[in-house]
């Protein structure tokens, strides 16, 4: 939510952080801005536009940013709404100071208006620029000793990059807000997420909260918030700056749909035991002392551990549910020390997420999270990590995140089902045959494009539309509600199949189409049922089912057919038809599928 990059070396700096910014702009695309420090002495130059990035880089074409220092910003907007004002960077009155900052300030008005009985005048409504006032405030020569002096003040959440026209230095600061150091010869980098650095270096640092860092061409010096040093490891990530490019795709949504074979094959990689009916995840956590799984997450992230609550109860037997992280830090849950809190997420940055584990931890409760993002805030917060390794995913829409947290969840299930003997030789080793063969599977379903292009007229002209599942698949239905609303901004509810009747049917008419997950199960004749009743009051059906079903033709308006798998692997398979048909709904009615409106990739604000 918001990105942040800065940079001092030897090339451009605007150019550096603009491409920086480019490859965060899934963070937030209200308004971006840039400032440069052109050395010597000389006031700060700043550009900054409301819209998206292509706004501010038409603006950058008429004007010379010329300097080796530079800070940007792309803005998700919490105080004050976009514009050029509300655009970060801030900059003090004099123009010699500029701050860039992520994160909500709580306690802004208060300082605002002591800021403004001491003179200061305010250019924007954003809780952000008091940061700049109070820098100024305490500036004294030296600008990180300002910036303690500042943050001592403010109560919050913040990723903070100052600059100064007096120091050929970036001052950097964090307190929940992610920023991580790019490490390199004679240049060095910051940015929100690792995706900016990529094409620049792979070495990096997280900064970790109440660092405030100090950045020269020469390296970058971390001290707590009373100036003293403190060593931070450098690390190298594994990804490539090409995984983070849309490689030929006309989005990145859409070329993450088509990676989630190979993706899934990351997933599962080396995490099979050489007998076939076990898996070997480096966990420390005993499955034996747990009597009770707690999932939390937000959004895609929690529809995953739906999936996953419902493998684990029923392979390892051991009672699993969701609850949403920004309900569960509030509601004084019953929690214990045999109780497993599994949070997941892809960026591991979401802030109900992390303040979910927080409240677990306070408790004394032992934490795993599935996650994504190696070197997030979450990894440092949990017990245990089980990485899903899906590459970076930027588009703002999770896709293969979803699928790699619904693969590594079927490998916890398998294990805990092992290691407190609920899951017999037999069982296991079909589930891991099966798991085997799901690239595969995941091919053929990436076939169901056309027939989702197909489709999309109707989503396109719904009034709105109704998905419907059973089992473990009721959360496949809400994933691909999701997905529709959120990139195409068709209305959508999901719900359990069997509820239809307990309210939503009044829905039913031409013109709220209900797709419904169809695919072989134990339940399949009530499905069927439940379609009747649907086509009876003049629905009309879409049906996502397996390949072969001869009967579904007779109870659906249009199917899309997804090869038959495992009933519990089956939501591997049936998000991708959903995902697709979403996107090209999404295409149809003209949408921005990278950056719908009003979402930004990772929440880190409440
Ligand atoms: O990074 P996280 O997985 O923690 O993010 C959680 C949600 O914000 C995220 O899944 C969101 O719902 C996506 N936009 C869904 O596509």
């Amino acid at each position: 939510m918001c990105g942040i990059v800065a940079y001092v070396g030897g090339r451009e700096a605007a150019d550096v952080v603009v491409d920086g910014l480019r490859r965060l702009e899934y963070r937030g695309y209200d308004s971006s801005g840039v400032v440069v420090a052109p050395g010597a002495g000389a006031a700060l130059q700043v550009v900054k536009r409301a819209g998206k990035l292509s706004v501010l880089q038409d603006a950058l074409r008429t004007v010379r940013l010329g300097g080796a220092l530079a800070l940007g910003h792309t803005r998700w907007a919490t105080h004050g709404r976009p514009s050029d004002a509300n655009a970060h960077p801030h900059l003090s009155e004099d123009g010699r100071l500029a701050v860039i900052h992520n994160g909500i300030i709580e306690n802004y008005l208060p300082l605002r208006e002591a800021l403004q009985r001491d003179g200061h005048v305010f250019g924007s409504e954003t809780d952000s620029e008091v940061l700049v006032h109070l820098i100024e405030q305490a500036y004294a020569g030296d600008l990180a000793a300002a910036v303690r002096s500042a943050l001592r003040q403010v109560r919050g959440a913040y990723a903070l990059v100052a600059a100064h026209a007096g120091h050929e230095e970036v001052v950097a600061a964090r307190a929940t807000s992610p920023l991580v150091v790019g490490v390199g010869e004679g240049e060095q980098w910051l940015a929100s997420d690792v995706p900016a650095l990529l094409p620049y270096t792979r070495r990096v640092a997280y900064l970790c909260d109440g660092d405030v860092a100090v950045m020269t061409c020469a390296g970058v010096r971390v001290t707590d918030m009373d100036g003293r040093e403190l060593e931070r490891p450098v690390e190298t990530v594994d990804w490539d700056a090409e995984a983070a490019e849309k490689g030929g795709y006309a989005h990145f949504m859409l070329k993450e749909i088509e990676e989630q074979p190979s993706v899934l094959q990351q997933t599962l990689g080396g995490r099979f035991a050489p007998d076939g009916r076990d898996v070997l995840l480096d966990l420390s956590l005993d499955p034996s002392a747990i009597d009770r799984i707690v999932i939390t997450a937000a959004g895609t992230a929690a529809y995953a551990g739906t999936v996953g609550a419902a493998l684990l109860e029923t392979l390892a037997r051991v009672p699993a549910g969701v609850e949403i992280a920004s309900e569960l830090r509030y509601r004084d849950p019953v929690l214990d020390e045999r109780t497993l809190v599994i949070a997941v997420s892809q960026s591991g940055e979401t802030i109900d997420t992390l303040e979910a584990v927080r409240e677990a931890r306070r408790r004394g409760v032992p934490t795993l999270a599935v996650l994504n993002v190696k070197g997030s805030s979450l990894a440092r917060e949990v017990d245990d990590v089980l990485y899903v390794h899906a590459g970076p995913e930027i588009g703002v829409a999770s896709t293969k995140a979803y699928l790699a947290m619904l693969a590594a969840f079927a490998l916890l299930a398998v294990r805990f089902g092992r290691a407190r003997g609920r899951l017999d030789d037999e069982r296991a080793e079909a589930l891991l045959r099966g798991l085997r063969g799901l690239p595969q599977a995941l091919e053929a379903a990436l076939a169901t494009r056309s027939r989702a292009r197909e489709l999309a007229e109707r989503l396109a002209t719904a009034r709105s539309a109704l998905f419907l599942g059973r089992g473990i698949n009721v959360a496949s239905a809400f994933e691909g509600a999701l997905k529709l609303k959120e990139i195409s901004y068709v209305h959508a509810e999901a719900y359990a199949m069997g509820e239809m009747k307990h309210g939503p049917i009044a829905l039913i008419e031409p013109s709220v189409p209900v797709v419904a997950i169809a695919t072989t199960s134990a339940r399949y004749d009530k499905t069927i049922a439940n379609l009747q009743e649907v086509r009876a009051r003049d629905g009309v059906v879409i049906a996502i089912a397996s390949e072969g079903d001869g009967t579904i033709a007779a109870h659906a308006d249009e199917v899309i057919e997804v090869p038959r798998v495992d009933e519990l692997l089956s939501p591997l398979v049936n998000v991708v038809p959903l995902q697709l048909l979403a996107y090209e709904t999404a295409l149809r009615l003209g949408r921005d599928v990278d950056q719908p409106r009003n979402l930004a990739k990772s929440v880190t604000v409440e």
